[in-house]
């Protein structure tokens, strides 16, 4: 497989297991299992950093809150944090630092080491001392208003305590409940009849994204505060002294938190932090460091989804042997066949584990399971573990992957790569939505929390109404209301009076849709969240979208040009959306579903920093900042870097000792900047 197809498909991997992690609380994948493809995703988009996609999830976080709540803009982003894996991935990191803060590798660096809790953040926002509001993450960048649900919680404070906080703070931390709360909540679970919380993560999650607040209330959520986003005043000069100040005005700071001179110690605290874990007495899955020196921290600044001054030192997983009782193949959105191992039920870390994820059918041959097999699983924190090896094999014929679909019995196939002429791991079902699992899944794609958030219509209802022949494509939904005379859904078991009309409700809020969740909702290839986002802000309204359709299957229209010029735009999206829109039936579908919405238009993306847009080269020495900083700098106004000079270069920035490049941008007649100069005109 080239890189880039793998970039795509660990990328959307990522994706899905995010949406679920974020939205639903409820994880399809391993904590080990999703490092282990951000890991190899970033090392990829490290060998080939041309192949970033704007769209890789290791330039964002999470996902859109769920529109249950009210929405709260973050001021400051809410990011998350880089993992190391290794004591090598901790001197990496403290090297780093240094690099890009010209320091020499041996000055000495402080750091803090403190508890990565496992539970949910959240930030709350005070206003001359009065708590005004409380935010769940989100998508980093918006997430839910929890308002009331975190005023109830003790470790809350509704008013600070203390002197000197600035009049507008907004405290960061986590959201947690805490071993001996989690087995009596289970308790009164089993036996009021219900099912048992899998861990206090999801417990802590469902407990604060309850409507009613007073059902927070007693939920025994808990608050650890550990960082900052908005504030009109320093908290201090150090990471130290401003958690300090936190515990002065009423928060509660993790006692495990201590400073560090470099690698060696914070290692060792890593060390006595894992292995007093077990008593800590809430969930913890590694140790967070952070640059200790708040004016360091400003300059290292982020790359998009993480700040450069803080790591998280996860601890490794868990594991345990177990055996495979059967294969199974599902069947997923875009045709491709997803082997499960079925296992015989163990428990691994407190959790009963009885599925795995076996990716492809070149991981059944690398691993080379069979039914039967004694192997070793591993999982951290959550549902979904990993098969990592076969511990006794069992004396039968290998595994047989499917050559034709095992819900429609279509032939399958995998691509192709154009370029390698390899084909590609995963494995399809060629019927495309003639395929009735493939039909679904798109369906369900369609209602789900990040497209249309249909609430009341999930997996199960969408499988019902399509097996009864009542929703076959997307349009259908919106005219069940007026078919419900012959459907009579009131009386389906499971319907009642009620639960109808509140479907009915949830299906017409939808009518008034963003242009972008259309577009994303129709399941094209590699046409995710984010390219559909850069799409409809390319056309801002669905009629010139929906004018320029024709123009697609011309490489050489302006509407194609128009969308490749996109930056972030690939042209493995581009050809699907090509593709999808070359067969009449799907323009049909299209055309059906839009006759049933108001579709708003999309807002151009703003940017008022002046150097946004531009292309700026650097060249010779920098004085003032290492050459990363310089960049990164620069690209975080909106600015293109380039290594060459061109036509298309704006600026170039020259040092002491500039050479070929100065002679080009001076017969180019490129603007030339000195540092102070460049330095000036951003500000
Ligand atoms: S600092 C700018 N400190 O881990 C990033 N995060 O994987 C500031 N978390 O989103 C985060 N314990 O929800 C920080 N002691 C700690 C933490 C912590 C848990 C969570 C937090 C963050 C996620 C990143």
């Amino acid at each position: 497989m080239t890189p880039e197809k793998r970039i795509a498909v660990l990328s959307q991997e990522i994706r899905a297991a995010d949406a679920f992690y974020y939205q639903d609380d409820n994880p399809i994948l391993s904590d080990a299992e999703y490092d282990a493809l951000r890991q190899e995703l970033v090392a990829l988009e490290t060998e080939h950093p041309h192949l970033i996609r704007k769209d890789s999830p290791t330039q964002s976080v999470g996902a859109k809150p769920s529109g249950k709540f009210g929405k709260i803009k973050h001021t400051v982003p809410m990011l998350s944090l880089d993992n190391a894996f290794s004591d090598e991935d901790v001197s990496d990191f403290t090297a780093r630092v240094k690099r890009f803060l010209s320091l020499p590798e041996i000055a000495p660096l402080a750091f803090t080491a403190e508890p990565k809790i496992d539970g949910l953040s959240a930030a709350l926002r005070y206003e001359k001392g009065q708590l005004v509001s409380g935010a769940t993450r989100g998508d980093g960048q918006v997430g839910e208003d929890v308002t009331a649900n975190l005023s109830t919680l003790s470790t809350v404070p509704k008013k600070l305590g203390g002197a000197d906080w600035p009049e507008v703070l907004e405290i960061r931390g986590e959201v947690y409940i805490d071993h001996a709360d989690f087995e009596t909540m289970n308790a009164a679970q089993l036996a009021a009849g219900k099912s048992e919380y899998k861990n206090p993560r999801n417990a802590a999650a469902g407990s604060l994204r309850q409507i009613d607040p007073s059902i927070t209330a007693q939920r025994p959520l808990k608050f650890f505060a550990y960082t900052w986003g908005e504030v009109s005043a320093p908290l201090s000069d150090t990471q130290m002294g401003a958690v300090l100040k936190m515990k002065e005005w009423g928060f509660s700071i993790n006692p495990e938190m201590r400073r560090h001179d470099g690698p060696a110690d914070m290692i060792a605290h890593y060390t006595e932090i894992l292995n007093a874990r077990a008593g800590l007495g809430y969930d913890i899955d590694g140790v967070v460091y952070k640059v200790d020196d708040l004016a360091l921290q400003t300059r290292l600044g982020f790359v998009s989804r993480a700040p450069r001054w803080a790591i998280a030192h996860k601890f490794p997983a868990e594991k345990a042997i177990t055996t495979i009782e059967a294969i199974d193949i599902q069947v997923g959105r875009t045709g491709s066949l997803t082997p499960v191992a079925r296992l015989a039920p163990i428990t691994v870390g407190g959790v009963v584990v009885s599925n795995a994820t076996l990716h492809n059918a070149d991981e059944i041959e690398r691993l080379g399971v069979k039914t039967g097999d004694s192997v070793e699983i591993q999982r951290a924190g959550d549902v979904i573990p990993q098969v990592l090896r076969v511990v006794e094999p069992r004396d039968e014929k290998p595994f047989e992957f499917p050559t034709t679909c095992p819900v429609c019995d279509a032939p399958v196939s995998s691509d192709v790569d154009e370029k390698t002429g390899k084909q590609d791991v995963v494995r399809r079902c060629t019927n495309g939505l003639a395929c009735s699992a493939q039909a679904v899944q798109a369906l369900v794609h369609f209602v789900s929390r990040q497209v249309f958030d249909i609430d009341g219509l999930g997996e199960r209802q969408v499988e019902a109404f399509f097996d009864k022949g009542l929703i076959k494509e997307p349009a259908d939904i919106f005219t069940l209301r007026a078919r419900n005379d012959e459907i009579k859904l009131e009386s389906w078991e499971g319907f009642g009076e009620t639960s109808a009309a509140k479907l009915f409700d949830a299906i017409d809020a939808r009518r008034d849709i963003p242009f972008d969740r259309v577009l994303y909702g129709l399941g094209i290839r590699h046409v995710g969240r984010t390219n559909s986002r850069l799409i409809a802000q390319h056309f801002i309204s669905w009629g010139k979208f929906r004018a320029a359709v024709p123009e697609l299957q011309n490489p050489v229209s302006d509407a194609y040009m128009g969308l490749l010029g996109i930056d972030g735009m690939g042209q493995a999206a581009l050809g699907a959306l090509a593709g999808f829109f070359a067969v009449e039936g799907n323009v049909e579908i299209v055309d059906n579903l839009t006759a049933h919405l108001n579709i708003q238009d999309a807002e151009a993306p703003t940017s008022d920093s002046p150097v946004a847009g531009k292309t700026v080269v650097f060249t010779g020495k920098l004085e003032r900042f290492s050459r990363d900083e310089a960049k990164a700098r620069a690209q975080s106004l909106g600015a293109k870097v380039s290594g060459n000079v061109s036509k298309k270069t704006d600026y170039l920035v020259a040092g002491p000792g500039a050479g070929s490049k100065l002679k080009k941008a001076e017969a180019a007649g490129v603007k030339v900047l000195t540092e102070d100069e460049w330095l000036e005109l951003i500000g």
